[in-house]
């Protein structure tokens, strides 16, 4: 018997199957009327379907797509569709979401659809395995690099930052909710010279005032029942910097007993009797204009003066509207490499919509928005209306009319006592402002200078009373 060569086509048989049981991507081929003529090993292992219950079966029996995602082969059988490299998210039969990244084709004989193929890679397990790493890898270091942005305001923040990052001196943040604080906060520490030393960060809204001091200062064993000998963040920043989230959250006590550690620069745990010397660069947080925050009790001023030496103050979102369809490209950038999408922006007439956008949560609320949209996209390239949420289009198409929106209403009754002595501060400080800019001749550098603040201060403050510069 003639044991030699196979027939070609016998071999290339073998080889084909060979392959396709092999190979790790997912293929899935249907004929012309959706039955499934080849479903490979890989597949059935992302899909978590065993082959058999696939195999000569019809599509629609199969797996339920959401409304929004119409399946990519059945499209490339009615339509002739192709489609490459889009994000499918669907549940199988036993109610498992998979979610792949498929490219698509429609099979042509003769010019006629005989059936449709489907190449698929697994993002299901890859999405987790990212997600767990960003939970156990400590989190990223922001440079200045990062900060995105071409607005001249943004841009002058991150100068002044920069010039910053040369010296020890501490910096109050001051910005929205959102803005990006933390950031320029890292950003700063890793550019300065400090950077190769611990960068710590403490929320102080975040803990209960009796837990907030033995952190920020330690305990001594023995100090109170269950104390034991543990570092505050001020020893174990050492060399580095210590980021204080929400300063405006401690109590004015606590304040005060952070002012007389900076000015001694040395701290003592709680219960010891000894002092430490240290060696820490503080960036501090607030969210709201800290003359406004002396006003209303939430900050001491002495530690206003000793912490604020710059002060930085990043301009919200709607303030900087350049920085939209930057910021909105960017994250667009981000989230096509974390989904292995190929989102190229966003339809004119929305970014119109959006530019007029309040933007309240900022920069994040901006990220928030694009990764949202990135979720529902299927086959599209372009960010579009229906993948925006309804309150977003609501508020954005509401524009105009708001650029007097911070300045307060001098008719307005004042409702509190608080209300009344923050709003007799600011139509003093109003007006000391006005003085001194008409007696410099609306000299910003040297005004700002008389006044005792940074120009950036300065030019913030007149933005939010709606004073213009005359000549
Ligand atoms: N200019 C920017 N360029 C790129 N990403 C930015 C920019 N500003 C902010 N972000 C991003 O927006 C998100 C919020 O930034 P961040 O946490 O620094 O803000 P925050 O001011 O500290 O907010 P919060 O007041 O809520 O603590 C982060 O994901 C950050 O990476
Ligand atoms: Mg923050």
């Amino acid at each position: 018997m003639d044991r030699g060569a196979a027939q070609p086509d016998v071999l290339m048989n073998h080889v084909f199957s060979f392959l396709v049981d092999h190979v790790s991507i997912g293929i899935h081929v249907v004929d012309r009327t959706g039955k499934t003529v080849i479903y490979n090993r890989k597949m059935s292992e992302i899909e978590s379907m065993p082959i058999e219950e696939v195999l000569h079966k019809n599509m629609t029996q199969l797996f339920a797509f959401s409304q929004e995602q119409e399946s990519t082969l059945l499209l490339a059988l009615s339509e002739g569709k192709t489609t490459t490299d889009v994000k499918q998210s669907y549940f199988n039969k036993h109610g498992k979401q998979i979610t792949t990244v498929n490219s698509t084709y429609p099979l042509y004989d003769n010019g006629e659809i005989i059936g449709a193929i489907e190449i698929a890679t697994d993002v299901t397990q890859l999405e987790k395995v990212k997600s767990e790493n960003a939970k156990t890898k400590e989190p990223k270091r922001h440079t200045f690099q990062d900060i995105v942005g071409e607005s001249p305001a943004i841009k002058e923040t991150i100068e002044i930052a920069r010039r910053a990052a040369r010296t020890s001196s501490s910096i109050l943040i001051i910005g929205e909710t959102g803005t990006g604080k933390e950031m320029f906060a890292q950003s700063i520490h890793y550019e300065s010279e400090r950077a190769a030393k611990p960068f710590l960060s403490q929320n102080c809204a975040a803990l209960p005032e009796h837990l907030v001091e033995g952190i920020l200062f330690g305990t001594k064993r023995g100090a109170f029942t269950g104390a034991v000998d543990r570092p505050g963040l001020f020893e174990l920043a050492d060399g580095g910097t210590l980021f204080l989230d929400e300063l405006d959250s401690l109590s004015l006590t606590l304040q005060a007993k952070l002012l007389r550690v900076i000015q001694e620069k040395t701290v003592r745990r709680i219960g010891d009797t000894k002092d430490q010397r240290f060696d820490v660069r503080l960036l501090a947080t607030i969210s709201m204009d800290p003359i406004e925050a002396i006003a209303s009790y939430l900050l001491r001023k002495d530690l206003y003066y000793r912490l604020g030496v710059v002060n930085l103050f990043i301009p919200p979102l709607r303030e900087r509207a350049e920085d939209i369809p930057v910021l909105l490209q960017h994250f667009i950038g981000v989230y096509n490499q974390l989904f292995g999408m190929k989102v190229t922006g966003m339809e004119e007439s929305l970014l119109q919509q959006l530019l007029g956008y309040e933007w309240p949560g900022n920069v994040r609320e901006l990220q928030h928005v694009v990764e949202g949209a990135m979720n529902l996209i299927v086959h599209e390239t372009l960010i579009s209306a229906k993948h925006i949420p309804a309150h977003v289009k609501r508020h954005a198409q509401r524009v105009g009319g708001r650029e007097q929106r911070d300045i307060p209403d001098r008719a307005a009754q004042p409702t509190s006592v608080l209300a009344e002595i923050r709003s007799s501060y600011q139509q003093h400080e109003r007006e000391q402002m006005e003085e001194v800019l008409r007696k410099t001749g609306y000299h910003i550098t040297r005004a700002a200078e008389l006044l005792g603040m940074s120009r950036q201060s300065l030019q913030y403050r007149m933005k939010k009373y709606g004073i213009e510069k005359k000549k």
